[in-house]
């Protein structure tokens, strides 16, 4: 969280935004606000569920949107969400991933789970295949330990010469969320899919979404920013 860049040339190429990690409905608004009709979110805490529903609810453009809420488990939900993209029919749903780990006030249990990422990004790739868009946040603590370290830029090129040099991976990139994913595992598995390309956006820092999306959608989504 949050998103700091344009969600409106997304909203351009699709209709379908799908999101893990409600939060309290910053998201979901702000995708409403950009032109988004076909929304669904998962969120794990009833309670911040329960906050963004009002929330949503009380912005005028939520009228004018189905929105899908879903309460429980990103990972155990992500079919859910993969399924409401394919029966809107879009070309390239739009994929916020931002269900992290979380200070729960509310005594939510995430299973032990701190980050679903791999599993998302996986679910997604099957169904689509390198044709929808992925937005992952939070990239500067993905392989962090402990504090978040900053500076993702020098992480994602420690990960890019990883690629080539393995034993770069030891001395550059530190397990992230415990052992459960790391950026390299992250960037791997987002390039399985053919034809796609990375870009960085805002996030609540400089560069701290991965934005993947098919090479087609380029001019499109960053033809301006290019020129
Ligand atoms: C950073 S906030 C999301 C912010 C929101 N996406 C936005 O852009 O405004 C992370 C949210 O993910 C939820 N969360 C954490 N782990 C989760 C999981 N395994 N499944 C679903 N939601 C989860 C937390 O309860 C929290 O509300």
């Amino acid at each position: 969280m949050p998103i700091n860049f344009s969600l409106e040339p997304f909203a351009r190429i699709s209709d379908v935004f799908c999101e893990t990690g409600t939060y309290h409905g910053n998201a979901v608004i702000k995708a409403l606000e950009a032109g988004f009709k076909k929304i669904a979110t998962v969120e794990i805490s009833r309670i911040n569920l329960d906050i963004a529903k009002k929330r949503i609810a009380e912005h005028p453009l939520s009228k004018e949107a189905h929105i899908d809420y879903v309460l429980g488990d990103a990972e155990k939900n992500i079919g859910r969400l993969v399924d409401f993209a394919k029966l809107n029919e879009v070309m390239y749903p739009i994929f916020w991933l931002d269900a992290h780990t979380h200070v729960f006030k509310d005594g939510t249990l995430t299973d032990g789970n701190p980050c679903p990422l791999v599993f998302e990004i996986a679910a997604i790739n099957l169904a689509f295949n390198g044709k929808a868009v992925l937005l992952i946040d939070d990239m500067r603590i993905v392989g962090a330990k402990g504090a978040p370290p900053h500076g993702v830029v020098g992480r994602v090129q420690a990960a890019r010469n990883a690629l080539f040099d393995p034993n770069a991976l030891i001395s550059m990139i530190k397990p992230g969320w415990g052992k459960f994913v790391d950026l390299l595992t992250i960037l791997k598995l987002a390039m399985e899919v053919p034809d796609v390309s990375f870009r960085l956006l805002e996030g609540i820092e400089p560069l701290d979404v991965l934005c993947v999306y098919p090479n087609e959608l380029h001019e499109s989504l960053f033809g301006q920013n290019d020129e």
